[in-house]
């Protein structure tokens, strides 16, 4: 069978940019399948409308800012951040109905979050909390790599590590100690955990600089999951047998927003295992994020989703081994919520 039109969770918060992307220049990004114009006012404060101008729909994104209006590029109409027509350069007279539609948006721990369903359910409440990356003044290394597969997939690749052995043997895989791990998928609420457990193995690559070299540790990545694919990793090794917070640990934010039913936005950042800075440190951090995420992953991703020609990833009836329950249950939770929203509808 074939791939129908996409469901979305709606009433959710999606990662719409790094706070860092959103200024006064004009900002094009599709969000499920919408396409959105974000932008900053004059007095700081986010702003995302529908970048479709209700006259003959130009994008407004190519158009100019005025203060804090927007001007379409075709025929001048200019709008306000709420989405209102405030002038008409043909009339005193606004155009009836020439609004567009605006987007809630709220800024938490560097990220500016979109609120695509019912505005009065936008409760901030409900962000997943990143601020660890932010912890202490933290300013981590961070980036955006576009995806031709549905964020679903990237879930999949996150939400099992397992993959590291394989297709990260350029970068991240340790010598096949994730083979002799433990693995453990939890829920709790509407949040799923996918932890691996490796004791008394080889000091992982994150720690070399801080410990010696093939020092026994303990290891552990511990991946967590909000809906729809906001995941926070946390990489850890301690030596062997002391406390978890002894320990050289790493933050990760890897958050996958929807840009279409078929692509999708990879917002990815690390802290650093020092805690500190540096120019060539970070220059080091991003070259190896970067290899690992657009070298290594993405490939793979995509040329798994390219090779279903277009059938439903149940339909083609995928194999199961244990290693893989977090990408699965993540999968069931989405249907989950997205049939709780229709009955609440
Ligand atoms: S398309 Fe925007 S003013 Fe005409
Ligand atoms: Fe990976």
């Amino acid at each position: 069978m074939t791939r129908g039109a996409p469901a979305y969770l709606r009433n959710c918060w999606y990662m719409a940019g790094w706070s860092t992307e959103l200024c006064e220049a004009l900002l094009r990004r599709r969000i499920l399948g919408e396409p959105i114009l974000l932008f900053r006012t004059t007095d700081g404060v986010p702003a995302a409308l529908t970048d479709r101008c209700p006259h003959r729909f130009a994008p407004l994104s190519a158009g100019t800012r005025e203060g804090d209006l927007v001007r379409c590029p075709y025929h001048g109409l200019a709008f306000d951040a709420a989405g209102q027509c405030v002038h008409n350069p043909f009339s005193t007279t606004l155009p009836k109905g020439a609004t567009v539609r605006h987007w809630t948006i709220h800024e938490r721990d560097g990220i500016a979050w979109i609120w695509m369903g019912d505005a009065d359910k936008a409760d901030p409440a409900l962000i997943p909390d990143f601020s660890t990356l932010f912890r202490d003044g933290a300013d981590p290394v961070r980036g955006l790599m576009p995806m031709r597969a549905p964020y679903e997939f990237a879930t999949d690749n996150l939400m099992d590590l397992s993959h590291i052995e394989f297709v990260h043997r350029g970068s991240f895989a340790g010598a096949g100690v994730i083979f002799a791990g433990e693995h453990e998928v939890r829920r709790e609420g509407d949040r799923l955990h996918s932890n691996w457990w490796m004791p008394n193995v080889p000091a992982p690559g994150h720690t070399y600089g801080i410990y010696e070299r093939g020092l026994p540790t303990d290891h552990w990545l511990d991946m967590r999951w909000d809906a729809p694919a906001s995941m926070l990793l946390e990489i850890g090794a301690t030596p062997a047998g002391q406390p978890r917070e002894n320990g050289v640990i790493i933050h990760q934010a890897h958050i996958i927003t929807p840009e279409t039913a078929e692509t999708a936005h990879y917002f990815w950042a690390s802290t650093r295992s020092t805690g500190v800075a540096s120019e060539q440190g970070d220059t080091m951090l991003y070259a190896m994020m970067t290899q690992a995420f657009e070298q290594e992953d993405k490939p793979i991703i995509e040329a798994a989703y390219a090779n279903l020609d277009g059938c439903a990833f149940w339909d083609a009836k995928p194999a199961f081994l244990g290693i893989d329950a977090g990408g699965t249950r993540a999968r069931r939770l989405i249907e989950e919520l997205i049939g709780r929203e229709a009955r609440a509808a």
